[in-house]
Formats: structure tokens, C-alpha cells, sequence
């Protein structure tokens, strides 16, 4: 009996070291202490042999069977502990790994310099409290045209050569129609700002594209005049340029303001000397703008009489190439990567 259960307690003890599994641990459990297991049967027949000997034996197999469990149980918690860490090992992942390298970096998206610009001016006109509208890209004839005091045949509407569709409709040539769609939104008094895609049917070179970007501006209120419009673009230069910028008014005409004017900021590369962004002439040609024509007022439901307003119309295309020094309009839309990079 005692031969009989030490080969018992040998064998498992072995049989427990070498478990590699947890599931193997539990055959082992079976094997030895299950219900048909050999030290469980060897217990039940502790009764057969002789009284004297039973207590020891019994003591005996029962200091065996508590040791195999324990054995079982502690294989067990290294097999449990190893798994998990194997686990862990294989899914580990360096959170602080910088996954960028350099070139990849160079290879992430970035927004469009014209983009750039239009979020800035958004930012300094909600500042002045301007409301941001929009618009669609294709438009009627009505917004672009009409309801600016560009009737049918109209001659000024040869100043923009228009992508027409089949339908009647048009690329919109400015974003001037978002005026007359935003005096339909809003009533006076009020200030917005549209900025927008525009499209005219035109050959390209250095400064002239077929798409290109405005931002419309339009504030109507009691006794606006052209000093309000005069303040709130010098106000929009100093935030763009970070400082004072020098304007002038020469007219301009447009058939939607009276009077109408190009507004002309002081070279800022040359400081109005003379240099070969301004053409030497120390300035350098802006935006359009004017008190909105009473007509247009008229057209937006608003009585000219009790309201006056001015509007303008900024081409970014410009703003950011006098930013930047850039020398021709064609690279916006070229999609040439190395150009894009550079912002
Ligand atoms: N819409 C005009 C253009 O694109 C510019 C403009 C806007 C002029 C507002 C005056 C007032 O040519």
C-alpha cells in the first residue's frame, strides 16, 4: 500500500511539471483525483486492509492527495499567468512609437492655401460681427445677373464671360449673387459674408483662370456710407497683413453699387516705392467695391430710402498670391504637389 501510493504521488508530481496547459492540468486532476481517479480509488480501498495499518495509510494518502492538489493548483496559476503574458507580448503595442516617419509626415493632407485664407477672413468677419452664407456654384440667371441690376442685354454683362449650361442656367461668375440670396435670408440691418467658387469663360495666363475664389461682403444699415466701407476693409488688411494697411478709392464701375470703386492697398513689399509686385507704381489693386445700388436693394425687398449698405467683392486668389509671392494664378488648381507642399 504505501509502495502503491508513493508511485501514485510520483507520477502525478511528474506528470504536473510537465503540463504545458491548463487543459492538460485538468487531465491530470482527473486522472489522479477525479471520481474514477487511481489515488481516489486507492482511498475508497483503504477499508480492505488491515485495521492497523488503515489510519497511517489513510493519514498517509491524504497528505499525498492534498499535495497533489496544491501542486495542480500552483502549475495551474503559472500556466494561467505565462498565457496571459505570451498574450500580452503578442498584441503589445508602443503607444509613445512615433508611426511617422519624416517622409510619411511630408505625405500627410493639409488644407489648400486658398482654403487657408478663406477660414482666416471667416474668422475676422464673424469677429466684426459679419454672418458666413452660401451659395450654389451653379446658379440662374436671376442671382448672377438680373437681380443685380443686369438686366437682359445688359452690356456689363459682356465684363463676364459666363459658362452657360443647356438649361439656361450659369456657372455663377461672382459670388455677388449670395448678396441677393442672403437679402432674402436675412433683413436688414444686417452684415454678410460669402465666400465661394466662381467661374468665368475665360483663356488662361499668369493672372487670369477659369475658377477662382471671392469672398462677397454686404453690410446694410441705417446711413451706411462709403467711410464704413473704407473702416471695415482697412480693419480686414490689418488682420490679414498684421498691420496698417494704406488704401485708396479710384471708381470703378459695377452695375449693382453707385458709386462704385476699385480699392487699391499700398504696396507691401516695397512700401508704395516702386517694385516689380506693384509694376512700380507703389500699389497694387485689390477688390471691388461700392455702396449697394438702390435697385439691388430694391430687388432684396429693401426700401432704399430707409436703408443703404455697401458691399465688395474679395478675390482671394489675389490675396494669397501677394501673401505669398506667388507669380502665377494657374498653380492653385494645377494640383502640382510640390507647389501644394509648400504651405
Ligand atoms: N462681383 C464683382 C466681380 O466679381 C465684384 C464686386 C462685388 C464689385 C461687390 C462691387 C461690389 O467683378
Amino acid at each position: 500500500m504505501e509502495h502503491e501510493l508513493a508511485d501514485i504521488r510520483a507520477a502525478a508530481i511528474a506528470a504536473i511539471q510537465a503540463a504545458d496547459s491548463v487543459d492538460a492540468i485538468e487531465e491530470i486532476r482527473i486522472r489522479y483525483l477525479g471520481r474514477k481517479g487511481s489515488l481516489t480509488l486507492l482511498l475508497r480501498s483503504l477499508g480492505n486492509i488491515p485495521a492497523e495499518q488503515r489510519a497511517a495509510a489513510g493519514k498517509r494518502a491524504n497528505e499525498f492527495k492534498n499535495e497533489i492538489e496544491s501542486a495542480l493548483e500552483q502549475k495551474k496559476n503559472e500556466l494561467t499567468s505565462t498565457a496571459a503574458r505570451d498574450l500580452l507580448r503578442a498584441q503589445w503595442i508602443d503607444v509613445t512609437l512615433d508611426c511617422a516617419t519624416a517622409t510619411q509626415r511630408e505625405d500627410l493632407g493639409r488644407l489648400h492655401p486658398i482654403s487657408q485664407i478663406q477660414y482666416e477672413i471667416e474668422d475676422i468677419f464673424a469677429s466684426m460681427g459679419f454672418e458666413i452664407l452660401d451659395g450654389p456654384e451653379v446658379e440662374t440667371d436671376y442671382y448672377n445677373f438680373e437681380a443685380l441690376n443686369m438686366p437682359r442685354h445688359h452690356p456689363a454683362r459682356d465684363m463676364q464671360d459666363t459658362f452657360w449650361t443647356e438649361d439656361g442656367n450659369l456657372l455663377r461668375t461672382h459670388t455677388s449673387a449670395i448678396q441677393i440670396r442672403g437679402m432674402e435670408k436675412v433683413s436688414p440691418p444686417f452684415r454678410i459674408v460669402g465666400p465661394g467658387r466662381v467661374f468665368r469663360y475665360e483663356s488662361t495666363d499668369a493672372s487670369h483662370e477659369n475658377t477662382f475664389y471671392q469672398v462677397e461682403g454686404m453690410m446694410v444699415d441705417r446711413d451706411i456710407n462709403v467711410a464704413h466701407l473704407i473702416f471695415v476693409m482697412k480693419q480686414l488688411l490689418k488682420e490679414i497683413f498684421q498691420r496698417e494697411a494704406v488704401v485708396r478709392l479710384r471708381p470703378g464701375y459695377f452695375p449693382f453699387v453707385e458709386p462704385g470703386f476699385e480699392l487699391d492697398i499700398q504696396c507691401l513689399i516695397c512700401n508704395g516705392a516702386g517694385c516689380s509686385v506693384c509694376r512700380q507704381s507703389g500699389w497694387v489693386e485689390l477688390l471691388p467695391c461700392g455702396l449697394v445700388h438702390p435697385n439691388v436693394l430694391r430687388m432684396g425687398g429693401i426700401d432704399p430710402k430707409e436703408w443703404s449698405g455697401f458691399a465688395f467683392g474679395l478675390g482671394l486668389n489675389r490675396l494669397v498670391m501677394m501673401k505669398y509671392g506667388i507669380n502665377d494664378i494657374r498653380h492653385f488648381l494645377s494640383g502640382d504637389i510640390r507647389f501644394l507642399r509648400q504651405f
